[in-house]
């Protein structure tokens, strides 16, 4: 009898052992761990659900996989195509992690690196995605353009012939207002004006109200660094606007005349933001190699003032070089953009457009 008891304990004794083995050996834990995940890896598999966990089971060990799993924007659903584009396109981990959980990102979609850099690039605009993708397809048979350069060409509009397009502005944007040769004012609109005293330069320059008081600042602190400017134009409507126009193509071609000078209705000097300025004696020849120009460059934007046309910017804003033209678009953006060394048309693309 005693035996017989023995024996009983004995087997279901082993039936218990061998039953907690086989259960343990099956367990996702220690498969996971027999695939050569860590303990602390484990863990937060386990934490994302079940189906998380098959889905790993059924893939060979990834190392990359412990990084994945450490990104803070990691989304369990989009492992396959983390993995999937680890290995085409060679970005770290947290890249690629951004760049599936791209709202435009489509996994069935067999992206180039220079895609998903523009697709990754921190002004990229999904409403401009096609045209960047159109943009560099274009150009990949002539030249090699960085994404810093797709991005700001395209939402600067560069991708589209000049005065093509055409739309005429948003007034609600005010100071950040853009006037270029894809976006007008009605040939009658007018700022509310400031005339200028004399002694800021030429006679019947007018400024927008706002621009004048920072432009006051401004002139006040060149003269406290010895510079002495001297305002030639301001507020320029459409009628004058179209004589300086016309007065360029009297002397060059069309073409070049349009490097220098805009077509009425879409200068920036009709918005009263805009301003020529200059020191006595000092032509558009001579005036950027002085020390008012370097100055200007250097301190304008403490007063709310961008170099509207700087120079290796000219494709983009459509004028050569002018060290003399300055715009006030308030200090904020005028901080921005001179730290950023951008132009208003990439600042307005990212943070005015609606
Ligand atoms: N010179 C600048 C571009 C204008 O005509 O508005
Ligand atoms: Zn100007």
């Amino acid at each position: 009898m005693l035996k017989k008891t023995i024996i009983i304990v004995l087997i279901l004794g082993l039936s218990l052992t061998t039953g907690s083995f086989f259960l343990y050996w099956h367990s996702d834990q220690n498969q996971l761990g027999r695939l050569g995940y860590t303990q602390e890896d484990i863990q937060i598999i386990c934490s994302h659900g079940q189906n998380f966990v098959k889905q790993v089971l059924q893939l060979d060990f990834e190392p990359q996989l412990h990084d994945i799993l450490r990104q803070t924007d990691f989304q369990s659903q989009n492992l396959t195509f983390y993995l999937q584009e680890l290995k085409r396109l060679q970005l770290p981990v947290e890249s690629i992690v951004t760049f599936v959980n791209h709202p435009n990102y489509r996994s069935e979609e067999d992206y180039s690196i220079d895609q998903a850099a523009i697709m990754l690039h921190q002004y990229y605009l999904p409403a401009n995605h096609e045209r960047y993708f159109t943009l560099l397809e274009q150009l990949s048979t002539t030249e090699k353009l960085s994404s810093d350069e797709i991005v700001a060409l395209v939402n600067s509009n560069r991708d589209r012939e000049f005065y093509s397009n055409i739309v005429s502005t948003n007034l609600d944007d005010n100071i950040l207002m853009l006037v270029n040769k894809y976006y007008y004012l009605e040939a009658d609109y007018e700022p509310e004006l400031v005339l200028l005293d004399q002694s800021y330069g030429a006679p019947e320059v007018y400024l927008e109200s706002e621009t004048f008081t920072h432009f006051d600042m401004l002139f006040q602190a060149a003269l406290a660094s010895g510079i002495q400017l001297y305002i030639t134009s301001g507020y320029r409507g459409y009628a004058p606007q179209e004589e300086v126009f016309l007065d360029y193509l009297s002397r060059m071609s069309e073409e070049e005349a349009l490097t220098y000078a805009a077509k009425p209705g879409f200068s920036e000097h009709q918005t009263g933001f805009a301003l020529d300025v200059f020191v006595p004696g000092e032509t558009t020849e001579t005036f950027q190699n002085t020390f008012a120009a370097s100055w200007l460059a250097e301190h304008a934007h403490e007063f709310g003032f961008i170099l509207r046309y700087p120079p290796g910017k000219e494709n983009l804003t459509g004028y050569s070089y002018e060290a003399w033209h300055f715009r006030y678009v308030g200090c904020e953006a005028a901080n921005y953009i001179y730290e950023n060394n951008l132009t208003l048309e990439e600042y307005w693309a990212v943070f005015v457009q609606k």
